[in-house]
Formats: C-alpha cells, structure tokens, sequence
C-alpha cells in the first residue's frame, strides 16, 4: 500500500477501506509516514468529509495505537464525562466530586490546555502538590476507596491522536467533524468505562459554532460509543459565553469550590446540575430527573464539596486551599477593563476572551510554555448585563504587567456593548441519546 494513493483516493472523494486507514494510523504512531503526507490526507478529509464507517474505523485505529486501560479492578459502574473544549469551562471538577459522592465511580483521565480552551490537569495542577500522574494500581486503589481519581494522559494513551493533534493544530484542520469525533472518541474508548457523557459545546468558544454541526458531531461520538458496547449521551451546551465568570487556573478552581459550597453562578450551576444529572442517570441511579435532585441535594448538604477535599487529599494537594479558597496564591497585579459606553453586553466572541487570558499568562502557546497558575479573568458582566460607561467589564489578573494592554485590547474588541438587551439564549440546548 502506498500513502500518496491513500491521500488521492480521499483527495478525490473515495471511501477508504478498513485496511487503508489502520495502514495510515499505524504510520502515524510508528513514525513511517511523513508529516506532509498525514497533513495532507488531514486536509483532504477535511475537505471530503468520512462516511459513518470510515469514522468509525479511524476511532477505533486510534484506540488501539497504544496501550488500552483495564479498569476492571474497579468495583461498581464507572462513569465519564468529556467536553469538547471551551473557555471558564471547570465542570469536571464539580461534576465528577458530586457523582463520586453518591456512589458512581469516577476513573478520570483529563487533557491540558492548548489554544483558548483550558484542560482540566492544569487547573488541578494549580493546587499546590496535587499529583496528576499515579500508578495505574494507585489510580484504582483511590477509585475504589473513595470513588474518584483523576490523572493526565500518559504517553502511550493513544498516541496517533497526539501526532495527528499536533499536526492538525498548525494545519488548519482542527474542526473537521470525522477528525474530532475519532479523536476525542479514540482516547475516551481507551480508557475503560461503562458511561459516557459528552459536553458538546456550541457557539463562538467552541469548535463547531452551530447547533446544527454540534449535533451532528454528538450523534456520530454517541454512535461510535455505542458501537463499542459503551452507555452514552450527548449534552449541546452553549459556548457563546465564557462559563461562569472565572477563566484562569486557580480562578477557576475557587469557583468551582464555590459552586460545591452552593454559591456558584447560575449558569455553570446549571450545565453542572444537568450533566450530573445524566452521568448519574446512565450509571443506573433513576431518571434525570430524580437524579438532579440527587445531585442539587449533595451540594445542599456539602458531601460532594466533601468528596473534592478527598481527593485533593489523596493525590497530594493541599486540601486547606479548597477548604478556603481564598487562600490561593494571587497575581501580583490586577487590571480593571471598563466599558466606553453605557448599553447591554451583547454577542461576545468567547474564542477571543480565551485568547486574552491565554495572553496574560494562563495557558500554552506551545507545550513547552509554562503557566501562570494566578493569570486570568473575572467577569463582571457578560451577555444581558447592562453596563454604564466607566464601569468595569472584567478584571484581569497577570504576575505580567505588560501583558495588560493586549489583553485588555482583545477583551474589548471581543465585547459587543449595544441599546438594547438581547435574546436570552438556552444553556442546554437539546440531548442526543
Ligand atoms: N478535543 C480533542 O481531544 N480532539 C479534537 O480534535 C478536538 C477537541
């Protein structure tokens, strides 16, 4: 077989076999096919688009490109949830605590930040001495002791999707819907749980930007799934928003232990409370119904709060800074962004608002950056919010200075002030089973 034909027969339209596309991951993970010929059949299916099968068969390559996890050390159903990626998005570490906390296993493997979208590791990583590496023993040790664990991905997890991500990333072929379904699905099939919630997220934060799109890639991710024998349900929810007002590591790990304590903002509650809700529903506990009740009543009565103190504990972190968020170390500096005019916060570009805290130090521009664990944004309007000229939009916190003035630059360019209020738009917009 030879790539330049693989690369043709996608380039004008063909479906490619089985045995073609586990030739071309398997030349991917062993390093024997060229950068320019992966980047050019990247482009040529972005362009042409996969069937059904070809997806399929693309998640399934990249499973198997390495190791695969056996969790079956772990007693009781264990239950995952996955997000497609936004800004100020910190669900997992509220979600995961609550689940946990009434007696669904959490066995959880999180990504680091790349671009405007946070990952999970570093925020976690911005508690002093947690651990986000365990022995795979250790890792089911904890879950089965007290119900949740959560651990970077090791090198040898599915390591086609690392080389194709990365080449993806600088090619312009990041939002092709058979790339990201077998991507995110590759590494979620990898790992081995019984239920799979997906957070798709839509709008200008998040790679599809229509509803539409969105659910067209949750019903190819839910299908891929279920062909593997797992339990899975899609949320749509919206990403034309930052989540919550926090965007920044440590930012956003206060207002998630807010949010355990009860006293979070509405709208990250919310798409909380409702993924909660179906992680507990898949995992057999009731209807999502019964199960959000379950899940209002253990931030109620402060056992998830609870259960994320444990696990901080157990994986070496400091528990008194979730035990007093205001403990966290601060930036050096703060900046405050103020409106021009007096009207509503209208439409605002959140791809934009992840760039601005990516600016002040809070993310990765390459792998090798390192972070400024106190960087970041707190929003003290967002869309509907009525502002009067002077007041301020955002504070910005950065250990830089320097880096106010762009940030500040992206922050107000992206913010859209204007006479009257906007349409309130759904937080959830539909489930995919
Ligand atoms: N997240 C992933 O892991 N892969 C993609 O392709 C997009 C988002």
């Amino acid at each position: 077989m030879r790539m330049y034909d693989v690369i043709k027969k996608k380039r004008d339209g063909g479906e490619l076999s089985t045995e073609e596309i586990n030739y071309f991951v398997k030349g991917v993970t062993d390093g024997s096919i060229p950068d320019y010929q992966i980047s050019a059949l990247c482009m040529a299916i972005y362009f042409k688009g996969m069937t059904s099968r070809e997806t399929c068969d693309l998640t399934f390559a990249v499973r198997d490109s390495g190791d695969r996890l056996d969790f079956s050390e772990i007693n009781g159903i264990r239950v995952d949830k996955h997000s497609t990626g936004g800004v100020g998005d910190k669900t997992s570490l509220v979600v995961a605590p609550i689940v946990a906390s009434l007696g669904v296993k959490v066995a959880k493997m999180s990504g680091r930040g790349l671009g405007h979208t946070g990952g999970t590791i570093d925020k976690l990583e911005a508690i002093d001495g947690f651990q986000t590496t365990l022995s795979d023993a250790d890792f089911m040790k904890q879950v089965n002791d007290i119900g949740f664990a959560i651990v970077g991905q090791s090198r040898q997890f599915a390591p086609a999707d690392k080389k194709l991500y990365a080449l993806r990333d600088v090619t312009a072929t990041v939002d092709s819907m058979p790339l990201i379904a077998a991507s995110i699905m590759g590494k979620k099939l990898a790992a081995d749980d019984d239920c799979i919630v997906l957070d798709v997220k839509t709008g200008s934060g998040s790679f599809m930007k229509t509803v539409e799109d969105s659910k067209a890639l949750a019903k190819l991710m839910v299908d891929i799934g279920k062909s593997a024998g797992k339990k899975m349900v899609a949320l749509i929810t919206n990403m034309d928003r930052p989540l919550g007002r926090a965007i920044g590591n440590s930012l956003e790990v206060i207002e998630a232990v807010e949010t355990l304590q009860g006293k979070g903002p509405a709208d990250f509650t919310e798409v909380c409370l409702t993924l909660a809700a179906y992680m507990l529903s898949l995992a057999g506990k009731g209807s999502a119904e019964e199960c959000r009740a379950m899940a209002e009543k253990a931030i109620a009565d402060g056992s998830a709060l609870k259960k994320l103190i444990e696990t901080v504990g157990a994986q070496g972190g400091n528990k008194k800074l979730i035990e007093n968020p205001a403990t966290f170390a601060k930036a050096k500096y703060s900046h405050a962004v103020k409106s021009v005019r007096d009207g509503y916060i209208g439409a605002v570009d959140t791809e934009a608002y992840g760039l601005a805290s990516l600016a002040l130090g809070a993310g990765r521009n390459t792998v090798e950056d390192e972070i400024d664990y106190s960087a970041g944004i707190i929003l003290k309007r967002k869309t509907g919010d009525f502002v009067k000229a002077g007041e301020e939009i955002a504070t910005l916190y950065s250990c830089n200075k320097q880096s106010f003035a762009r940030a500040e630059e992206i922050l107000l360019s992206a913010t859209e002030v204007c006479k009257d209020k906007p349409a309130e738009e759904p937080l959830v917009y539909c489930i995919v089973e």
